[in-house]
């Protein structure tokens, strides 16, 4: 027996046995341990033991705002990997949060300077966006999720891998004889899924800062991937939209045969969908290794259409104000979008994974007017006439000036 730890109210979470050697940090409380059995406990000290299969519906259902909990969306979660990461965690969350209210002041990372404008940026920010094609995207994403290749992207499944390799394959195909790109999987220790990794190498040899953009790989469906690693989890919007979205970007990189100044990294992250586990391993080999990076980008769920097409929300919690800031006069200057602004409530995407080694990150968010919420994580999840890809396009113009005004001069 190890710790108790809550989930949120109205629920504790007590481990009482476990296997698995992974630690779950939930974002509203404190951490607790992949197990076979848990033990949770009601506010009013009723108890019950679950097993895992129970414990996921039960962070399943503290996804949907409740009336007695409008604002507060707390299933979240980190996964760790040991007993100290998980009470350090544990430790700074409780500093930051107040009883019972989750997340009411986040950490952001380190704040950039933002880059200057200019007249040859604009330009080339112009004749960059000019160029993205959406039914590329509905293609992509269509291919990633109709089922026609894999049920899911599961990390656990035994397509895990055949997904990630396709993934890399096509950034492949596109980056064609650049020599300056290169396209490869990393392996990862807490799942058997790789990443996909592309790099464009930076012109300025003297400039070590990177710039980063990533999107998820893996997919879920909450009640049924734990108990058969193999069934359908289509994972369309969540996140088969990023994956298309950053493949539209890189393939106009290389159409228009662009050259940043700094280095350009693209990631498809492994194994999101069970507490950011491919992106903290990335973040932490960066920081480890004390890579600068200047800014990342996040795409989770950019295709869900919505009452108001030229409307984009910016995550508010664990990212950073100044690239948030600049993503947003990016928005209204390029893309002709309202911005506004949105929490998770916990971290929620890989974004976090960089805030958490305090790296500056953003993410911009699905307009959601009718909820996608309820469909993410199911077999409903799929293209269909609620999933528009001239929406996912615009994440795609935004991500195209995020790299213009980082890396043109
Ligand atoms: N795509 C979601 C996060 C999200 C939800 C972004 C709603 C924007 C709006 C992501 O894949 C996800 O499911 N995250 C988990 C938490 C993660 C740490 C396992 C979640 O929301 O429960
Ligand atoms: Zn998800």
């Amino acid at each position: 027996m190890s710790r108790f730890s809550s989930l949120r109210h109205p629920f504790t979470v007590l481990i009482v046995a476990s296997i698995v050697p992974l630690y779950f940090y939930s974002n509203c409380s404190e951490s607790f341990k992949a197990a076979t059995e848990f033990e949770i406990s009601s506010q009013c000290g009723q108890k019950k033991v679950v097993n895992q299969h129970e414990l996921f519906k039960i962070i399943e259902s503290n996804h949907q705002k409740t009336a007695s909990h409008p604002q507060i969306r707390c299933p979240g979660f980190f996964a760790v990997i040991d007993d100290d990461e998980a009470s350090n965690l544990a430790h700074q969350q409780k500093l930051i949060s107040q009883a019972n209210n989750c997340n009411e002041q986040f950490p952001t990372g380190s704040e950039p300077t933002l880059p200057e404008n200019s007249q040859s940026k604009d330009q080339k920010i112009k004749e960059l966006i000019a160029t993205v094609e959406s039914n590329n995207i509905e293609t992509w994403v269509t291919e990633m999720s109709d089922g026609s290749q894999w049920p899911t992207r599961y990390h656990g499944s035994s397509y895990a891998n055949t997904v990630s390799s396709w993934i890399a394959n096509e950034f492949s195909e596109l980056a064609g004889d650049r020599q300056d790109v290169t396209v490869q999987l990393v392996s990862h220790s807490n799942t058997q899924q790789n990443s996909v990794e592309v790099i464009i190498q930076g012109s300025d040899s003297s400039n070590e800062e990177y710039i980063i953009l990533g999107g998820h790989l893996d997919s879920i469906h909450k009640q049924t991937s734990n108990l058969n690693p193999n069934s359908r989890s289509p994972g369309a919007d969540d996140n088969a939209s990023g994956i298309g979205t950053l493949l539209e970007v890189f393939r106009v990189l290389m159409a228009t045969h662009y050259v940043p100044k700094k280095t350009l990294v693209f990631y498809g992250y492994a194994a999101e969908e069970i507490g950011l586990v491919g992106s903290q391993e990335i973040a932490a080999a960066y920081a480890n290794a004390e890579k600068k990076v200047k800014g990342v980008m996040q795409i989770d769920m950019a295709m869900y259409s919505s009452a108001n097409p030229n409307s984009i929300q910016f995550v508010t919690d664990y990212t950073s104000a100044n690239l948030t800031q600049l993503a947003t006069t990016l928005s209204e200057n390029y893309l002709d979008m309202s911005v506004s602004t949105m929490r998770c409530g916990y971290a929620c995407s890989d974004h976090a994974s960089w805030t958490k080694y305090n790296y500056p990150s953003f993410m911009p968010a699905e307009h959601q007017v009718d909820s996608s919420i309820s469909r993410i994580h199911t077999t409903n999840d799929i293209v269909d006439s609620k999933l528009d890809a001239t929406y996912a396009a615009k994440f795609s113009q935004l991500a195209l000036a995020f790299i213009v005004a980082m890396t043109y001069e």
